[in-house]
């Protein structure tokens, strides 16, 4: 336990909480502040001009003219790269989550450690190399992430399969840092811990780290197909596949290309270990050492159909047709071969396919949910095309966010995944006179929620705030989603969040102020009631940029899940921030919003640090900073601090973090002597995380910091800020 000291004289006291050992940072050299680094600021590294005026079919022309090119430093199999750049394509999109959005070709940080050195991703360099020309010719106009997935598509559409579309738009990432947390790493252990490799479980994405989904071979490397299904389906649905897509999206990727494991002596150093000639091989001698036939990937060896380089169903039918049997492959791993027909028939030379299979495979005819699928796309060609191009489409796109990040010209049209928002309602409201009925009702008395008490009148400033900042505080910049436009707030999943507790009343309080305006949103309603009620409190200038739109009520459920809780609250703050897409100012400036003491008791804790929630200024930090503190337990058991010698005065653990952290501990010190700093910092900060989701502006890459110019644009439906009513 690492007790924190302020000044010498003040002393942190720390809770007891439950199992940690010690809540706020590491016994040992690693603290949670080395550990996860601010979030990479990713949006002004996209030239998007150049990005949509890219001429697509070129790319294309080129990739096909490359794909049929075999070159000797890495011999194409089947004189065709496509089934490589499938796989190249496939393990830079696999490996994101639904967790909490990490992961995903967006960033292209396959090119970095930890994930270029996964065993999964062996001698993809060599598909990386084959495309640098092609990178070199375009420029900034193809991102490398972009790059990636239009050679992966371009390949299954080259090899006769059925292509959606493209969706360009992914932003390079200059290192691995944003990947650190899929492991391995001190970042992944301290976020993510996998007790067991090969049963790791959610947030991570796969059961191995180090793979993109499953160990192929079965679990823990044991040919048990019937053990081996439910991972399959666990790691698909930790990325957003149900069984009809993942069914789709094994066999549409096994119709193409061979597996690889000449020997047992293995694809020798990662990149990692030996950067300048990573994965060289063992196999085999002479020029030829490590390549074509000698090539050793996975350790499993042989095409899984007869014509790989040809798209087709024939996989789904080789599995229905055949009884398999395994058997070690010359890389000395389990794998299996067609013993005889289904029927019994026993196979010769002439019937028996030279394919193998992999127990993950297998398993796919093991599990009834699986099965009827595998029979489906067994049957009709028609049904595998359209559930393969549109399970593909996903995997490649479900980290770029909304349709309105995707560009280019081959764009299909919104999808379910992308959660798409209908249009706003027409003509917008004249949102001065919203703020001013916003206005009215900070006072008025509501029956949907008693208000907090200031000076003896009835107060909803500091309610609104909260819920403004709920509706907004769930975007992710890790794939884009989340954020307030959709009013989603409204809905399950996120209105059952225990940290959404009391949201819904506060939005009764709005909703009559709604009924004058017929095209006002609910999403409107809400941004526009926390920036009104901050700007009475004393905010300079809160922008707002209108037009959001409502998701339906009858939408289906989002998976998404709240934003991860830690026994450790530095580690919290840090990792919640990274997903967030804030900076640590960011982050401590929004800490310091007004928070209703009523709130604070509807969410289970005594009370708040202030007994005037109706004014913005520095005064938490002042409190933060002068105090002791005790760890506490509030009757309805939550932990939080109580201040010690002052009455009434709390702040919850993720309050306290801010102390415990030394980079967050200095801005706050900073904003605690030097208020106009603050009100810059607070008001930038509130502004960007209102706008952080507003992709359906088309202002390239300007969300964010430049929300305040964004609104001054004179745009439709853009006030220049509320200040002006
Ligand atoms: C094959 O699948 C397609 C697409 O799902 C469907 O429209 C068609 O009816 C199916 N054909 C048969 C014979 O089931």
């Amino acid at each position: 336990m690492r007790l924190t000291r302020q000044g010498g004289a003040l002393l942190l006291l720390l809770p007891a909480l439950a199992s940690a050992g010690c809540p706020f940072g590491f016994d040992g050299a690693d603290s949670a502040q080395n550990l996860l680094a601010e979030p990479v600021a990713r949006r002004a590294a996209l030239d998007v001009e150049a990005v949509r005026s890219l001429d697509i079919d070129a790319v294309k022309d080129d990739l096909k003219k490359l794909f049929r090119n075999s070159q000797d430093f890495w011999p194409a199999d089947f004189g065709h790269y496509g089934p490589l750049m499938v796989r190249l394509a496939w393990h830079c999109t696999g490996s994101y989550r639904l967790s909490d959005g990490r992961g995903g070709c967006d960033g292209a940080r396959q090119r970095f450690d930890p994930e270029r050195s996964w065993d999964d991703n062996t001698n993809l360099d060599k598909a990386r190399s084959l495309l640098w020309p092609i990178k070199a010719k375009y420029g900034k106009a193809l991102t490398w992430g972009d790059l990636i997935v239009l050679a992966g598509t371009t390949a299954i559409e080259d090899m006769g399969g059925p292509v959606l579309g493209v969706c360009l738009g992914r932003i390079d990432d200059a290192d691995g840092t944003d990947s650190l947390p899929l492991g391995p790493s001190k970042e992944q252990e301290a976020v993510a811990p996998c007790e067991t490799q090969g049963s790791c479980q959610s947030p991570l994405g796969s059961t191995t780290i180090g793979l993109i989904y499953v160990n192929p071979e079965g679990p823990h490397g044991e040919p048990d197909p019937v053990r081996s299904a439910p991972q399959v389906r666990d790691s698909f649905a930790r990325m957003g596949m149900n069984d009809a897509e993942t069914v789709a999206l094994v066999g549409g990727g096994h119709a193409f290309g061979k597996a690889h494991g000449a020997c047992p002596t293995g694809p020798g150093p990662a990149p990692k270990d030996q950067p300048l000639d990573p994965w060289p091989g063992t196999c085999g001698a002479g020029p030829m050492k490590g390549k074509g036939d000698n090539t050793f990937t996975s350790g499993f060896e042989g095409p899984w159909t007869t014509n790989p380089t040809q798209w087709d169903n024939e996989y789904f039918k080789l599995l229905v047709d055949h009884e398999w049997e395994s058997y070690i492959s010359p890389g000395g791993h389990n794998q299996w071969r067609p013993v005889r027909k289904a029927n019994g028939e026993e196979l010769d030379a002439a019937s028996n396919p030279s394919v193998m299979m992999l127990t993950t495979d297998v398993s796919l005819t093991k599990d009834p949910g699986f099965l009827k699928w595998v029979k489906i796309y067994a049957e009709n060609q028609t049904a595998l095309d359209e559930a393969f191009s549109h399970a593909w489409y996903k995997l490649m796109t479900r980290d770029v966010g909304p349709h309105s990040r995707c560009l280019g010209s081959q764009v299909p049209p919104p999808q379910p995944f992308q959660a798409p928002l209908p249009p706003p309602l027409k003509p917008l409201p004249d949102y001065k006179k919203v703020a001013r009925d916003i206005a009215r009702a900070l006072n008025a008395p509501s029956k949907a929620l008693p208000a907090d008490t200031v000076g003896g009148k009835p107060y909803y400033g500091a309610l609104f705030v909260h819920l403004a900042f709920q509706c907004a505080a769930n975007y992710r910049q890790t794939d884009y989603s989340g954020g307030c436009n959709g009013a989603r707030i409204r809905l399950a999943p996120q209105k059952d969040w225990p940290l959404n507790r009391g949201a819904d009343s506060i939005l009764k309080v709005l909703t009559p102020v709604r009924a004058a305006y017929p095209t006002l949103s609910y999403a409107d309603l809400i941004v526009l009631a926390g920036g009104v009620a901050l700007e009475e409190a004393g905010a300079d200038h809160i922008a707002f940029v209108g037009g959001r739109s409502d998701a339906p009520s009858d939408e289906a459920p989002l998976p998404f899940q709240p934003p991860r809780e830690f026994d450790d609250k530095i580690l919290e703050a840090r990792d919640n921030m990274q997903v967030m897409g804030l900076t640590a100012r960011e982050w401590v400036a929004l800490a310091g919003r007004p928070r209703s003491p009523s709130q604070q008791k509807r969410l289970g804790y005594s009370g708040s640090w202030t007994a005037d929630p109706s004014v913005l200024d520095n005064s938490y930090f002042k409190v933060l900073l002068g105090h002791q503190w005790e760890a506490a337990s509030s009757d309805a058991g939550q932990d939080e601090f109580r201040a010690a010698g002052a009455d009434g005065v709390w702040m919850t653990p993720r309050d306290l973090a801010i102390r415990s952290d030394p980079e967050m501990m200095a801005i706050a010190q900073e904003f605690a002597a030097d208020a106009k700093a603050f009100h810059a910092s607070f008001v930038a900060a509130w502004s960007r995380l209102m706008a952080a989701d507003r992709f359906d502006l088309d202002l390239p890459a300007v969300k964010g910091a430049e929300a305040l110019q964004v609104a001054g644009s004179g745009d439709d439906g853009v006030t220049r800020h509320v200040a002006d009513v």
